[in-house]
């Protein structure tokens, strides 16, 4: 390893979480990300149909998956022409957000810019691979650095901003006139509140060319897979290419019974639709009660997360959630930039979004 990697960051919030699990109506965790509501049963029942998997399967993923997923972009997302060929799929989306720079095979002296408040992996690829980072979110903010990738992430981990089709057209144009890969984490796609999320790989933004772009999706959220493991990726057809050979060598291979859970899921929208309206509800529940209690909720116009602040040091508004059992997560896990806001995460069940809402409500009526 070229450079120590930081220490897990949540392990920091060890203290908050005891302090908040000494409510007497218990902990409402609203720190991590992961869903809580049941894997849709067509899912289950394709992963148990595919049961029975003596051989190994391909790094590839069958053709099935891949055109359920080329057909979902299409009809989800509204990027057409995307090629089967152009698709792999991951195990999650994490693993590819970490490698990608050591399987672009990035190293010292090579940029990766990211996102000033940014998902922690970004920069942990980076490092990984011996990389420098650069944390902006202005193109114009850079200099003469020999930048090799540009993460995109809209709607944003853990700002809940999504960038306009127009923003997006002027990164891409500014990487390919460097020769940059814009990587574009499209995690949160299904989960735009206010408004549209666009794909980098859309017609507006990209001129109609995949050229230079990948687009990182997965099906944790969405389809409430985070247990399977189930991400892809679909973009640039010869970097597709060229990553399908390094993950064939390194063995990053899909497991057989979850990439037939993953088609079954991507062909299907009920499920999708049905999660969605869970989580706008909670989303509706708790922004309204930490509004109601005093915080300031900025970007959150999207992804699975409300960006909030009581003007003071993230720390400090930990403590205070804390004190009512409710455990946020501190905005400066995500970089500098965030040293003032939490991240409340609405996965947590309606009973507990309750909780919270309660608990949050009843310190507005005491002030
Ligand atoms: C922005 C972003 N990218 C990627 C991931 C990884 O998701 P998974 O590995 O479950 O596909 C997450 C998980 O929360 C995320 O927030």
């Amino acid at each position: 390893m070229r450079s120590p990697l930081p220490d897990f960051p949540w392990d920091r919030l060890l203290p908050d979480k005891q302090r908040a699990a000494a409510h007497p109506d218990g902990i409402v965790d609203l720190s991590v990300g992961t869903p809580v509501d049941p894997t849709p049963e067509v899912v289950q029942q394709a992963l148990a149909r595919a049961a029975d998997s003596p051989g190994y399967p391909t790094t590839q993923g069958t053709q099935e998956l891949r055109e359920a997923a080329a057909g979902y972009l299409h009809r989800r997302l509204g990027v057409p022409g995307v090629s089967p060929d152009a698709v792999i799929p991951t195990v999650g989306s994490k693993e590819f957000v970490a490698w990608l720079p050591t399987m672009l095979g990035l190293g010292p002296g090579d940029v990766v810019v990211i996102p000033e408040a940014a998902y922690p992996t970004y920069a942990v690829g980076a490092q990984i691979a011996g990389a420098t980072v650069v944390a902006t979110d202005s193109t114009v903010a850079l200099g003469p650095e020999r930048v090799k990738l540009v993460w995109l992430n809209s709607p944003s981990n853990p700002t809940g901003k999504i960038f306009p089709a127009d923003h997006l057209a002027k990164v891409v144009a500014w990487a390919r006139e460097r020769g940059a890969l814009v990587a574009s984490d499209e995690c949160y796609f299904e989960f735009g509140w206010d408004s549209r999320p666009v794909s980098v790989l859309d017609p507006e933004v990209c001129g109609g060319s995949h050229e230079g772009l990948i687009a990182v999706y997965s099906l944790s959220k969405r389809s409430n897979l985070a247990g399977y493991r189930a991400g892809f990726v679909a973009g640039d057809p010869s970097c597709v290419q060229e990553l399908l050979g390094v993950r064939k060598h390194a063995g990053m291979i899909v497991p057989g019974p979850v990439q037939a859970a993953m088609t079954a899921a991507l062909h299907d929208d009920a499920h999708a639709d049905e999660q969605r309206a869970r989580y706008a509800a909670r989303r509706d529940t708790l922004r309204h009660a930490f509004e109601s209690a005093g915080f300031r909720v900025d970007h959150s116009e999207g992804s699975l997360y409300l960006w909030a602040t009581r003007d003071e040091p993230c720390a400090d508004t930990v403590r205070w959630c804390a004190d009512r059992g409710v455990l946020v997560t501190p905005g400066d896990f995500y970089g500098a930039a965030g040293a003032r806001h939490v991240r409340v995460a609405f996965t947590a069940t309606d009973e507990r979004v309750a909780a919270a809402a309660t608990r949050l409500l009843a310190t507005r009526d005491l002030a």
